[in-house]
Parts: C-alpha cells; structure tokens; sequence
C-alpha cells in the first residue's frame, strides 16, 4: 500500500487525462481503469538502455531542470519544442544518445496518450525527412529527423536535431508515463551525422563546465534534478569518487566486484556496467542474476516476475558493489520493492535479449537513488557519492 502512494495516483490521472473520452465515464470505470494501469506500470520496469546496433542558477552556471518520481521506475521532466514552444514530458535519459518527441502524423495509439508535435505551429521548425528507428530495452519508436529550438532547465537550444514518430508500437509505448527521451549517452551510440542535446549545449557556449549530473529522489520525496553545467554539493554527502568511462558509448565503468556478507556473489574478477537514468532496475546477465535470486529468496511467479516475502526488507544484508576500490552498498530496502498491495519483489532482473551488453551489468534508478552521480564529458569520467 505504502509503495504506491499519492504521487502514483497524480501520475496516473495526469496519464489518463490526455485519453480522448467519447463519454463522462463513471468514477467507477475510471477506478478500474487506473487499477489497470497502476498493474501494467508496476509489471514493466523500464529499460531504455538503447539497443546499439552498428531555471537556472546563473552565478555558478548550472541549469536545472526538475524532474518527477513516478512509482520509483521513471524520471520525467518537461521540455518545449518550437517557436512558440509546445510542451513534452521525456526521461533524461543516459543509456541512449538521441532526443524524439510524438508527431501529430503518428498514428500509434501511443500517440493518442500522449503529447505530439506538431511542426506547422512553429516558425523555427525545419524538417530534415530522414527515416530514423531507435529501438530500447523496453519500447521502440520510428520516424523521421528534423531541427527546432529545444528548451529545457533555462536553456535553449538551437536548431536541435530531433527525431519525430510515426510509429510508436506496443503497450509499453501506450502506457509510458513520458512522451519522448532526450539522450545523454555519448555521441557514437547516437544516429550518425547528428549532434546530440548536450554536445550542442556545449558547442553553443550554453553551459561553462562539460558535464551534468542527477539526483533522483525516492517514493514520494519531491526535488528529483538533473543538473547541466556544474555540479551543486549541497546533493551528496562526502567527496564524489570519479571513475574513469570504461568505453565512450555508453556511461561505462569497469565494477570490481558485487558482494554480500563479504563474499562475492557476482561480477567475480570485475565485469563491465552501464549507468542508466531510464533503467529502473538493477539489470544483469540471466545466469548471475539466477543466482543471486536465489540468495535473497526471491522465487518466479507464473509471470515471470520474481517474488520475495516483504519481511526480507529488515532481514537481508547490502548487496555492496564495488567500483574503482570503493564500495557502494545497496541495501535490502533498495533491491526489493513493494506493491501498492504490499507484494514484494527483487529489484534485479535479467538482461533480455538483444543488447550486446549481454555480459555486463546496468545500474538504474536503484542504484542511482542512492548515489549522486556526475557524468563528465571533458574527463570521461563518473562521480558518485552518497545521495543525501
Ligand atoms: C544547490 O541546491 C540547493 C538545494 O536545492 C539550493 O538551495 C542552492 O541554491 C543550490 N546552489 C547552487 C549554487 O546552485
Ligand atoms: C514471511 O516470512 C515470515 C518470517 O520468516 C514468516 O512468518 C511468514 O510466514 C512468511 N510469509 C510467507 C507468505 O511466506
Ligand atoms: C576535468 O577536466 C577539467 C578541464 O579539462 C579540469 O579543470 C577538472 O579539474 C577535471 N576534473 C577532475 C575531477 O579531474
């Protein structure tokens, strides 16, 4: 019941309320209707890592741009497209590179739900018409490339390249509490010949240090924050360890080590993760993550998910993980969430198919919860320090 508090029932109306209704419905068939989809959204985590195939606080030069916690599995903050501007809510997303908003062409019912650009409103829209395709863990979309002004956290950016959908297939795509993604990930997992949001904040001369940075807050704490240009200390406690970027695709690292008890259950001799602010979970290779199911208890329901009886919260030790020498300790009430019906489930989940990622870990919003994290373009390197 906790779990799925007041904001989940905002996030859900706001959801809802964009659904064309033919007639008034009845405050009983929109309660069942918001059980639906509070079911389907607590059943699909997010993973937006992509599929790689081939008001601002002017004295110190950071931008900030809130964002909102939904359910604890998505970050959403609002962007505006075109002169004048039209509004879209996106993840700030860096597990993939490119930023896509809904079109009015789209004919998806995902685009029914959501917000869609519309070009023929804005006076500094130029269309480019490459056929474009991003594919997620979760969800997919395709469409076409085009250029506007882009505005977010005080910043504009100009003549942005961005992609527009026409095709946004699936439930996940129906059911998102986002309209678009804005990718933060490095150029080269992005589409080719472009540049990307925040390589042209930085060519523009918008922001004064080449990197940002996120605090995601928990359940219904407010104050979510995805920062551009600086780094704010009053977000983290003690010194920010820095990490260098393993490979400039994805916000890579190189982990030691995941252990419990001081033994190590996985990542035994290092293994490679990605940090991914559209991840919910805590995502790792099938067999591993197995595994370390059946340490914590957690069992497999009929549907797949894996279930774990809630009093484990306050009897199983940190699952610590370990980068560059320094341990990150996760706890029991991090790595296991419970529903608005009071089920339990494992935070961790296995990798799908398809992301050449197969032998690597990626860090969601479980982790990133607990730990501030810089990402560093001029360095290649990530900070981390503990969330305050
Ligand atoms: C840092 O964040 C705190 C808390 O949100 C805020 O009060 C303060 O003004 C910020 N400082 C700077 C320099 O941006
Ligand atoms: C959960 O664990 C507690 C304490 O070990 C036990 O009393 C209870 O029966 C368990 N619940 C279920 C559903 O297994
Ligand atoms: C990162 O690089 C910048 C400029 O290249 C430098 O001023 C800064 O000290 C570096 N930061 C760290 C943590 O090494």
């Amino acid at each position: 019941m906790r779990w799925f508090g007041v904001l989940g029932l905002v996030a859900l109306s706001e959801c809802l309320v964009t659904i064309p209704l033919t007639r008034v419905k009845s405050m009983r068939e929109n309660l069942r209707e918001k059980d639906k989809l509070r079911d389907y959204l607590e059943k699909h985590p997010y993973n937006l890592a992509y599929k790689f195939v081939d008001s601002a606080d002017l004295d110190q030069g950071i931008y900030y741009e809130p964002m909102r916690n939904y359910l604890d599995l998505a970050y959403v903050g609002t962007i505006s497209i075109g002169t004048p501007p039209q509004e879209f809510k996106v993840i700030f997303d860096t597990g993939s590179t490119d930023l896509w908003v809904p079109s009015i062409y789209c004919t998806s019912p995902a685009c029914s739900n959501h917000n869609v650009f519309n070009p023929l409103l804005s006076s500094t829209f130029r269309a480019l018409g490459r056929p474009i395709h991003l594919q997620y863990g979760t969800g997919m979309m395709s469409g076409f490339l085009a250029y506007d002004n882009v505005q977010f956290g005080g910043l504009v950016d100009e003549s942005q390249a961005f992609g527009l959908s026409l095709k946004e297939p699936g439930k996940f795509m129906e059911y998102a509490v986002f309209d678009g993604i804005l990718g933060l990930g490095y150029p080269s997992l992005g589409l080719q010949g472009i540049t990307p949001v925040f390589d042209n904040l930085w060519k523009q001369g918008l922001i004064s240090e080449e990197l940002f940075a996120f605090y995601l807050s928990k359940k219904e704490e407010e104050g979510s924050m995805v920062m551009f240009g600086g780094v704010n200390h009053s977000y983290y406690s003690g010194d920010l360890n820095w990490v260098p970027v393993s490979r400039p695709l994805y916000w890579q690292l190189t982990m030691d080590s995941i252990s419990m008890n001081g033994k190590v259950i996985a990542c035994d001799g290092g293994c490679e993760a990605i940090i991914d602010t559209g991840t919910s979970l805590l995502i790792g290779p099938p067999d591993v993550v197995f595994n370390i199911q059946k340490i914590i208890d957690a069992e497999q329901s009929y549907s797949g998910e894996y279930m774990i009886n809630c009093t484990a919260i306050n009897t199983l030790p940190d699952i610590v993980f370990t980068i560059n020498g320094v341990d990150y300790p996760v706890p029991a009430s991090a790595y296991i969430r419970e529903d608005h019906q009071g089920t339990c489930y494992s935070n961790f989940d296995e990798g799908t198919g398809g992301l050449l990622l197969s032998d690597s870990w990626i860090l969601g919003d479980v982790f990133l919860r607990l730990y501030f994290t810089v990402f560093d373009r001029a360095n290649n390197t990530i900070g981390l320090a503990p969330a305050v």
